[in-house]
């Protein structure tokens, strides 16, 4: 792998994330919006863009600098961050853009990568080929044997390279060119996408994004090569990409294309601005009477303030856990993303393997499609594990347990249905509750380890279970948000016991285990192995690669993760 790049996961919802990526020892948040600056005639200024936008990445155009002798002369002489009088993240594209555009270029895969050396990019790339999608698959196979080929002259270059992952929209050629890219670069991205977003495909490119993901190590940022429109956001990012960059902000202004969340309007159609940034506060409908010149610059500003309000709305829905909510409000805007959001359906093994399995916030039944979201996939398979003859029909579920109707998903469930479940209509006995709930969380079995006599106490303001006692000792707290089980190293230690390794278990290397028993947490760079079937946000025996109990924890990261990540906290320890 090339220059360093250090990315650790913060907070999780579906396959999205919050992260924190550094290159080049400055750190910037994920999912991160980077907008594209043109050198040769930038609609904003790099300064606005700091000021008014909080930018502290963006992306330009090595080859547009490469090509225009003034520029370069600056750009080589001063460094690419002098030269534009900006301190932060500074990407710059190869060129492959302005390939697919107009079909070739004027210079080599090696000189643009040592062209950006020179000017000191932060972020770089290969000349990777853009190919269409449904691009005639000989075509394609040697359009992106070229590519890869090219990515070989770029392992060593001394930068971050954004290394395309192209493949056109044949499936089989994005997860041979995912793994090769995966496996020699630290910062992937999935290129040859942005006429699928023009062109509203976005089923395609759910099964473009969804086939790379799944073929590169979950601990690589992912950027979408020019996924700039905000109404692609919330899908693209729990689909898992990192990084955005936009030049249609721009480009959609000089063709006096209005972005909203919505899709895209034509300013000329506009009697009223569905929008109260700075630029459609200021102006209202008279933005439609200013010169074509300021039309465009406002336009473009506006543009941007809708794409990073979009973003902001992701991360704060990752933050809650209702980035499915987001993702299916979204999906009703325009029969496009509906039927990407079908499409989800196909990938819903690989997406339940990674989303949390308990969420802060509530389940909301948003129509059809939750039938196969995640917390429903996951339920189900939990649900097979518990014995019970008192069930309630509960849709999108089935039948479920009625001693585990107060626990996530069920407890949090809103639907339009008329008649809400009348909960205290199922009387349970406290003690087969709590077994149903064992059996749930850790697996068949584990209900027996609640004794007939265990002493359950209950919250005196909302008379739910909170504690259970084996005489006079803790062994167990029930949590308040989920009605989820906590075990304490008593009832842990009897659950380690009664499922053998690895289930329900954190391995962690030698070095770890001094710091875990002391209640410290486990790094995920010390995690050595896991039991698969486990989920984010499941309780977790941590345990020694000799498999001796160390603590009980919190697992926040899904197990693939886990393994993967060699930064960042794996499991929050109790
Ligand atoms: N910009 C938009 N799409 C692409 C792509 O596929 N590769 C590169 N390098 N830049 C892009
Ligand atoms: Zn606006």
């Amino acid at each position: 792998m090339s220059v360093g790049i250090g990315f650790e996961i913060r907070c999780k919802d579906v396959v999205g994330r919050i992260g924190k990526l550094t290159v080049n020892g400055k750190t910037v948040e994920t999912p991160l919006l980077m907008p594209v600056y043109n050198p040769n005639k930038p609609l904003i200024q790099i300064k606005e863009l700091e000021k008014r936008f909080g930018v502290g990445a963006l992306m330009t155009n090595a080859y547009v600098i490469l090509k225009n002798e003034q520029i370069r002369e600056q750009a080589l002489e001063e460094g690419i961050h002098k030269y534009l009088g900006f301190g932060g993240l500074v990407a710059t594209d190869s060129g492959s853009f302005q390939l697919m555009t107009y079909g070739s270029v004027s210079t080599t895969n090696k000189d643009i990568i040592k062209f950006q050396e020179d000017i000191g990019s932060d972020i770089g790339s290969f000349l990777d080929i853009p190919t269409l999608p449904d691009v005639y698959k000989p075509r394609a196979t040697e359009e992106l044997d070229l590519t890869l080929k090219r990515s070989m002259e770029a392992v060593d270059a001394g930068f971050v390279v954004n290394a395309g992952i192209q493949g056109s929209t044949h499936l089989d050629l994005r997860e041979k060119a995912a793994k090769e890219i995966g496996k020699n670069f630290g910062l992937c991205a999935i290129g040859g996408i942005v006429k699928l977003m023009e062109d509203y495909r976005f089923a395609d490119l759910v099964d473009v994004i969804a086939t790379v993901k799944k073929n590169i190590p979950t601990n690589r940022p992912v950027h979408a090569f020019g996924l700039g429109h905000p109404m692609i956001f919330p899908l693209a990012a729990a689909l898992g990409c990192d990084l955005f960059d936009s030049a249609a902000y721009a480009l959609y202004a000089k063709d006096m294309r209005y972005m909203t969340e919505d899709g895209t309007k034509r300013l000329e159609n506009l009697d009223y601005l569905p929008c109260s940034c700075p630029i459609c506060s200021k102006y209202g409908r008279e933005l439609k009477e200013l010169s074509r010149e300021e039309k465009i610059k406002n336009l473009a500003a506006h543009n941007l303030y809708v794409t990073f309000r979009e973003l902001n709305r992701v991360k704060q829905a990752i933050k809650e856990g209702s980035l499915w909510e987001l993702v299916c409000m979204r999906s009703r805007v325009h029969p496009a993303l509906f039927s990407a959001l079908g499409r989800l359906k196909e990938h819903k093994e690989w997406i339940s393997g990674l989303d949390p399995v308990t969420k802060k916030s509530p389940f909301y039944y948003t129509g059809v499609e939750s039938m196969h979201r995640s917390e429903v996939v996951n339920a189900l398979k939990r649900i097979s594990q518990v014995s019970s003859e008192n069930t309630v029909l509960m849709q999108p579920f089935g039948t479920v347990p009625a001693e585990i109707l107060d626990i996530y998903p069920f407890g949090s469930f809103i639907s339009p249905e008329s008649s809400p479940i009348d909960r205290a209509g199922y009387k349970v006995n406290d003690i087969e509750k709590i077994r149903a709930i064992m059996e749930y969380q850790f697996g068949r079995g584990a209900g027996e380890l609640i004794e007939d006599n265990f002493r359950i106490r209950k919250s005196k303001k909302t008379r739910r279970i909170r504690w259970i006692y084996k005489k006079n000792e803790l062994i167990a707290s029930v949590r308040a948000s989920d009605h989820l089980i906590i075990p304490k190293e008593y009832l842990a230690k009897k659950l380690k016991k009664m499922f053998k390794y690895p289930s329900l278990r954190v391995v962690v290397d030698d070095d770890a285990v001094p710091f875990v028993s002391e209640g410290k947490s486990v790094f995920a760079k010390f995690v050595v192995d896991i039991d698969s079937s486990l989920r984010a946000n499941d309780e977790v025996i941590v345990v020694s690669k000799e498999d001796d109990f160390l603590r009980v924890g919190t697992l926040v990261l899904s197990p693939d993760e886990a393994l993967d990540f060699d930064r960042g906290i794996a499991v929050r320890v109790r």
